[in-house]
């Protein structure tokens, strides 16, 4: 059997997980009568402090759902230039919203609140783009799973307010934020207007995410989601996995982000230039290649050859996410491979 390290999206539903799926209440969620959708969304808002939520089918179109709320067509939203939003979401801002981004560069994705605060631009007038809202991506995936200091989010909520900005986190991993830094959900909750969390990446659900937000903007959304053409009906049978999953696997994720450790460690024992495992601190390993003469794709095929699958993210950027069905043994089978692979 492969190791399977390409994203943490790989799981599959343990049997624990299926059953709570075949025994879930559901009902046609489009007229708002599934119960477990309905007490899922309300279980999340509570988690985060916000007023509620709204579940969809991905995290992209929760984020979707929330740049659609917080941004007007014509105006601008501002993100870290490797988020996913801007990298990953195939333009869907600009397709759906009609919106334009903005970016900033940040070592690792890490959140310093000058460097957007530096570029935002509201009220811009007749000639000129207005910002409308900032973007946080936390953890930030392409950044090598990086958590968002706190300190920096406080200092952008406040430098958001003094500019009449709105706060976007897209918090597809926040359960690993919250793990590594100690944070609780409703302290990172509060900084922000709207928030997407995703219950199919680290958590183990087949599929899943949220926006929360007040109830205002959450029933708009619901609207929006209807039109985007993903009003779903008895889709409590994903809530319940979503319920399991908040339940039973929130705080294994430390076991997660110690064998990223012990790759990283592994790794850079071969070649440190490949990675720094001080900056591994969530369930993502992102290797820098630009030492070595082979690309990230050469390097992933090897992988693939020997049994390990990594993905290939730039030409010279190979990525490893452990997750929920990468054990101990894997991961002392994954450091052999990768030893032999990554010789030059
Ligand atoms: C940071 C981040 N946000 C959003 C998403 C989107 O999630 P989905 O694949 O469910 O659309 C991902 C997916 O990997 C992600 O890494």
């Amino acid at each position: 059997m492969a190791i399977d390290l390409r994203s943490d999206t790989v799981t599959k539903p343990s049997l624990a997980m299926r059953e709570a799926i075949a025994h879930a209440p559901v009902g046609d969620d489009v007229y708002g009568d599934d119960p477990t959708v309905n007490s899922l969304e309300e279980r999340v808002a509570a988690l985060f402090g916000k007023e509620a939520g709204v579940f969809t089918p991905t995290g992209s179109l929760a984020n979707q759902l929330a740049i659609r709320m917080l941004v007007a067509p014509g105006e601008e939203l501002i993100a870290e230039t490797n988020s996913h939003i801007v990298r990953a979401e195939l333009g869907a801002a600009a397709v759906f919203s009609g919106i334009t981004t903005r970016t900033w560069p940040a070592p690792f994705g890490l959140l310093k609140a000058a460097d957007p605060l530096e570029i935002a631009r509201p009220d811009s007038g007749p000639y000129l783009v207005s910002t409308t809202a900032i973007a946080v991506e936390n953890t930030h995936n392409f950044g090598g799973g990086t958590v968002q200091p706190i300190t920096e989010i406080a200092a952008l909520r406040k430098g958001a307010d003094a500019l009449g900005l709105a706060l976007h986190l897209d918090g597809a991993r926040i359960w690993n934020a919250h793990i590594a830094s100690g944070v609780s959900f409703s302290e990172y909750g509060k900084y922000f207007d709207t928030i997407s969390v995703c219950l199919s990446k680290g958590l183990g659900a087949p599929v899943g995410s949220i926006m929360l937000s007040t109830k205002e903007r959450v029933s708009k959304a619901r609207i929006w989601r209807k039109r985007y053409g993903a009003g779903m009906r008895q889709v409590g049978i994903l809530a319940a996995a979503a319920h399991y999953a908040l339940d039973n696997n929130i705080e294994r994720l430390a076991d997660d982000h110690r064998r990223a450790k012990d790759l990283a460690i592994a790794i850079a024992a071969i070649d440190s230039s490949l990675i720094d495992p001080s900056t591994v601190v969530t369930n993502i390993v992102g290797l820098d290649l630009a030492s070595m003469p082979f690309t990230a794709a050469e390097l992933s095929q090897r992988c693939r050859d020997a049994g390990l699958w990594i993905s290939a993210l730039g030409p010279k950027y190979a990525r490893l996410v452990t997750h929920m069905d990468f054990d101990d043994a894997q991961c002392a089978q994954a450091i052999e491979i990768l030893k032999k692979a990554l010789v030059a």
